[in-house]
């Protein structure tokens, strides 16, 4: 029974200042999961002020890569820091977490197609460990690299590893309507397009659209909710926004 959780980059850091950890929403995050203790976990997180701030600066998108290795390795090492915090606040409430950083085991082809070897993440959950990967560089055929987001991440994963439930805990308690009401539950995304169509692509890797497609794609039943609502997560509810 695996459960995929997307820490997104907006709970955990203050999204507006660059390099900033928003510590008390980490750790309240991080002692939600230490106190749900849920096994088969996996634990993605985004890149909020850390991750989009250095791909911004250095001109690199999902699709635009480069191959001055200084920014590649800009952006990767503000993740790795970033990644620190959140490993370290997981360990400090209880929780098994080691890092896998998938800038050294993911590639992908010039259509753009990532691969995401899992061999070290299940061995990792075989051994009674909460893997923790992030949104991280990805080096692209032709391109240099690129952004792989951790919503890619999570789709990934959640095929190989056949995972039963995936929570993205996002700055927004769901999916909302246009008139600011969450959304119970999608099951096509035609029926909320007007709403998805106006919604945010504030950052390098999109808004809320794609990320409902690419949800809507998997077998896995996806949750949307906000911070306040990861402990009903974590305890088997489906808050925020279900899309199955
Ligand atoms: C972004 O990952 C990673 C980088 C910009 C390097 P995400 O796209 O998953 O991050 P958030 O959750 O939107 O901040």
């Amino acid at each position: 029974m695996t459960t995929i959780l997307k820490l997104g980059g907006s709970v955990i850091t203050a999204k507006d200042t660059p390099e900033t950890v928003d510590n008390e929403a980490l750790a309240a995050a991080a002692e939600a999961i230490g106190a749900a203790d849920v096994e088969d976990l996996v634990i993605v997180h985004g890149g909020g002020s850390f991750g989009h701030h250095h791909a911004e600066a250095h001109g690199v998108t999902t699709t635009d890569g480069t191959h001055d290795a200084v920014g590649v390795y800009a952006i990767h090492d503000a993740m790795r820091r970033l990644d620190d915090h959140v490993v370290e606040a997981l360990q400090a409430a209880g929780v098994s977490a080691l890092p896998v950083d998938p800038f050294s085991v993911a590639s992908r082809d010039e259509t753009g197609e990532t691969t995401l070897p899992t061999a070290v993440v299940e061995r990792l959950q075989a051994e009674g460990f909460v893997p923790v990967l992030f949104g991280d560089v990805v080096v692209q055929a032709g391109a240099g690299a690129t952004i792989l987001s951790g919503d890619e991440i999570v789709v990934s994963l959640a095929r190989s590893l056949g995972a039963d439930r995936i929570g993205l805990c996002s700055g927004v308690p769901g999916v909302l309507d246009s008139s600011g009401a969450v959304i119970d539950r999608i099951a096509d995304v035609g029926a909320v397009g007007d709403a998805l169509g106006e919604s945010e692509a504030t950052d390098v890797t999109g808004g809320m659209a794609g990320k409902v497609r690419a949800l809507l794609d998997l077998e896995t039943p996806a949750s949307i909710f906000g911070p306040a609502d990861l402990a009903a997560f974590l305890a088997g509810e489906d808050p925020g926004t279900l899309i199955e």
